[in-house]
């Protein structure tokens, strides 16, 4: 896939996801493979406001598109200016935010209720930008009011580089089902590359996504907590097939993940940031809810990483040893899963 000068040989793509996508999550999906990846949305206004303190973009933290909403066409191409002056390889305007704050000042989903604001906001921003711009929309306000594809034709008429759809109305939210026919509309509408996106949490339904709608990417939200294997190029969406992690892999990437925050956060920051990513590395692993449940007394760190390490040594006993067995076998000595830890 190609956006503008950017190519991309993998085409699974992280997405923005609020409070969520940080430095660290792109980071660990992009060492697993996945080729591009989205801050969660900032505030336009706010980046005019606050600067680094809202965006600060590391030297490993490449490709990345910074997502920005705003109801105003001026203040997100002064943002977008900014953006790209602070490191952006690229911009997206969040058109898909549902939020009651959001939507009530005119931004995110509620841009595609005024087309020729859409309009006004893309010519504006094209102009000022020498750095790819992208969009993600979601289906339209309601059932009775779908218009991806008519926002996808301004977009492309304007110079937008790449489209993402979300199919679901502001009005469904996250429920129901991802529409991908609407996907396949929008693609066989524009000549631009367009990037799918909704329900997609394996690679086999990446790939399906990809084979139905004739998608140039597939973005995945929800599928990659906890699992950011789903980004390895061995799973890949052209391949279809899974990459499942061992337990010592999953341990292992639990400690790592921990090290990466407490660089970024420190101590304090990591311990707040770290225990929802352990809801989501642990689920749907056997008494996973009961592990979960003794996380919630848990304020140090030690006594986290005791809780962790006692959980996994269960799974291992459950798994009969497999992983020692395997070692006196082939005679590899394998470095400490907690070697991040310590
Ligand atoms: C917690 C959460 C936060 C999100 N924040 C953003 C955001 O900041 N910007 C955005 O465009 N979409 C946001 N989304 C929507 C996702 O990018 C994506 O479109 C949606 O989750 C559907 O994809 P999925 O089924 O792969 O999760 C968010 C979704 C979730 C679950």
């Amino acid at each position: 896939m190609k956006l503008g000068n950017l190519q991309f040989d993998h085409p699974l793509i992280l997405a923005p996801m609020s409070g969520i996508t940080d430095y660290v999550l792109r980071r660990l999906a992009r060492e697993m493979g996945c080729g591009l990846a989205f801050t969660e949305m900032l505030s336009a206004e706010g980046l005019l406001r606050k600067g680094e303190s809202l965006l600060r973009l590391e030297k490993e933290d490449h490709p990345t598109s910074v997502q920005l909403f705003s109801s105003s066409p001026d203040v997100l191409a002064e943002a977008a200016e900014m953006a790209e002056a602070m490191g952006a390889d690229a911009i997206d305007i969040n058109m898909g935010c549902p939020a009651r704050q959001v939507v009530e000042t005119g931004a995110g989903v509620g841009l595609m209720r005024s087309p020729d604001k859409v309009e006004r906001m893309l010519v504006e921003v094209r102009r000022r930008l020498r750095i790819p711009l992208t969009i993600k929309i979601r289906s339209g306000w309601d059932r009775e009011h779908l218009n991806a594809v008519e926002i996808s034709k301004i977009a492309e008429g304007c110079g937008v580089d790449v489209i993402t759809l979300h199919p679901r109305t502001k009005v469904q939210g996250f429920g129901g089902r991802a529409d991908w026919g609407l996907i396949r509309e929008v693609r066989r509408t524009v000549f631009i590359p367009v990037i799918g996106n909704g329900d997609v949490t394996t690679p086999f339904l990446a790939k399906r996504m990809m084979k139905e709608t004739g998608c140039d990417g597939v973005m995945i939200g929800r599928g990659a907590l906890g699992n950011p294997w789903i980004f390895r190029p061995e799973g890949s969406a052209l391949s279809g097939k899974g990459y499942t992690p061992s337990l010592r892999e999953r341990k292992t990437l639990i400690g790592y993940h921990f090290s990466l925050l407490r660089d970024y956060y420190g101590d304090r920051g990591a311990m707040r940031e770290f225990r929802r990513h352990l809801v989501w590395y642990t689920r749907g692993l056997p008494y996973s809810a009961s592990f979960r449940s003794k996380l919630s007394g848990i304020e140090e760190r030690e006594a986290l990483f005791e809780a962790i390490r006692g959980y996994f040594n269960e799974l291992e006993n459950m798994e009969g040893h497999a992983h020692s067995e395997a070692m006196a076998v082939t005679g590899r000595v394998e470095p400490s899963p907690f070697s991040w830890w310590e």
